[in-house]
């Protein structure tokens, strides 16, 4: 009797979950992951395993596919393969977790090619690969795309030179870092997002003390809302390129203040030596190695010379670059390849061509150009990322309007380092 009744309690439960699941799933999709979600995927992945890793190629047999008997070679399909030995997954806010052995002679690449394989097995938004020590890999799934309406972290505290720009597909917020990495390539279409994240770059970046300089050649449209808080701005390649000899000389001066005072950075100088930071903006850099004429042909030299100079001594000397294109391809010329080889910081949004992709990511991860290329229209302000560890990372700027990015400049317009447009020197 106890049984039966434990039986019907079992089943209208059951019942009652099936029919509350398409609400909670959308409703509260965290409470409908735990409760049905991740309960039916763990039942999906321990039933499937086997069969995925003998399709993809990572279950091994036990004995080759031929066999010598006396002097003749049998060949034939091995019996059950052995799959990789997993652990149970274990749920973690929206998706699940689980580790694997790797067979001898596998490599964690050998998971990633599949990454999306593996995910349609799943049933779940994707799958990244974690390397997890030797031998072994990390399987972490996504139950849904964690950037689709991401929370947006509130930040009221300022690390120098660091600044939260946004969500990462892994949970914790992404922050644009200079210290760790002191030059950054944005690349994205138009309307990909790269305004937005600049915006909320310098959003974080206004309340501390740093210097920001523009370099915006579509006649200082796009930079010129943060106009208060920079301390100076160029519309046109002229202006920019007298601008970049000036800061390349200002970054020559911290070099010599360093020799003097016997010190290997700015950092470590003096406080009454020490210059306020240097985070130089560039908007549209194609612009600037676009060239017609002879004369054009100096000028984009110098500037690419100065732009590289500036990225070889900037790390120690406290000088900045984050670089933002629309389409930048090998085709701007040599110069471009060589500042990209400068800039550590990468992120792609979504972009119309390959090359812009191949020139931001290309060089550092082909998974993380293959995930760039997925980013879609509708997905304003994702991008790819490669920061200080150089793993790639899906991430989502905070969307910063331009009428709040105008408001925080004005507001922070006091600490405006002064810089002497002539002479090339703070004030
Ligand atoms: N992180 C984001 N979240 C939501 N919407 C965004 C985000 N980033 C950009 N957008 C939207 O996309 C539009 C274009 O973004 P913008 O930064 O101007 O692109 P770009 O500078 O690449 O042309 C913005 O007006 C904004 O509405
Ligand atoms: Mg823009």
């Amino acid at each position: 009797m106890g049984v039966q009744i434990l039986w019907a309690v079992l089943l209208v439960a059951v019942a009652a979950l099936a029919i509350a699941a398409p609400g909670l799933r959308s409703n509260r999709p965290d409470a409908w992951w735990c409760l049905i979600g991740y309960p039916l995927s763990v039942i999906r992945i321990l039933a499937t395993w086997r069969r995925l890793t003998t399709t993809i190629g990572l279950a091994v047999p036990r004995r080759p596919a031929r066999l010598l008997v006396g002097s003749v070679v049998l060949k034939g399909d091995p019996l059950r393969p052995i799959p990789p030995r997993r652990s149970l997954p274990r749920l973690r806010q929206g998706g699940l977790e689980a580790t694997a052995r790797l067979h001898p002679g596998q490599v964690p690449d050998d998971f990633a090619r599949f990454t999306e394989a593996i995910a349609h097995a799943w049933r779940v938004f994707a799958v990244r690969i974690v390397p997890v020590g030797r031998g072994h890999v990390r399987l972490v799934a996504l139950a849904w795309d964690p950037l689709a309406s991401p929370k947006v972290p509130r930040v009221t505290q300022y690390e120098p030179l660091r600044a939260v720009v946004g969500r990462r597909e892994d949970g914790a917020v992404w922050a644009i870092d200079l210290h760790l990495v002191p030059h950054w390539f944005v690349v994205g279409a138009t309307q990909s997002g790269k305004s937005t994240l600049i915006a909320a770059l310098v959003k974080q970046l206004a309340p501390q003390r740093v210097a920001l300089f523009g370099i915006d050649l579509k006649g200082g449209l796009e930079l010129s809302l943060f106009e208060p808080r920079l301390s100076a701005l160029a519309p046109d390649r002229s202006s920019a390129g007298r601008l970049l000899a000036r800061l390349v000389a200002e970054v020559e001066t911290r070099m010599v203040l360093c020799r003097k005072a016997g010190v290997r950075s700015n950092k470590d100088l003096p406080k009454q030596l020490r210059r306020p930071p240097i985070v130089i903006i560039v908007d549209e850099v194609a612009e600037l190695y676009l060239m017609a004429t002879r004369e054009e042909k100096n000028e984009v030299g110098e500037i690419s010379t100065n732009l590289l100079r500036i990225a070889q001594l900037g790390a120690a000397l406290d000088a900045h670059l984050v670089i933002a294109g629309q389409r930048v391809g090998s085709d701007l010329g040599p110069g471009v390849t060589a500042l990209r080889a400068q800039l550590g910081g990468r992120v792609c949004h979504r972009v119309n061509d390959p090359g812009t992709a191949e020139m931001a990511l290309g060089d550092l991860s082909k998974e993380a150009l293959v995930a760039a290329q997925q980013i879609t229209t509708a997905e304003r302000g994702v991008a790819v990322t490669i920061g200080e560890d150089g793993r790639w990372m899906r991430t989502r700027s905070i969307h910063v309007t331009p009428e709040e990015a105008r408001r925080v400049a004005k507001k922070y317009a006091h600490l405006t380092p002064v810089w002497h447009e002539e002479e090339g020197t703070y004030l």
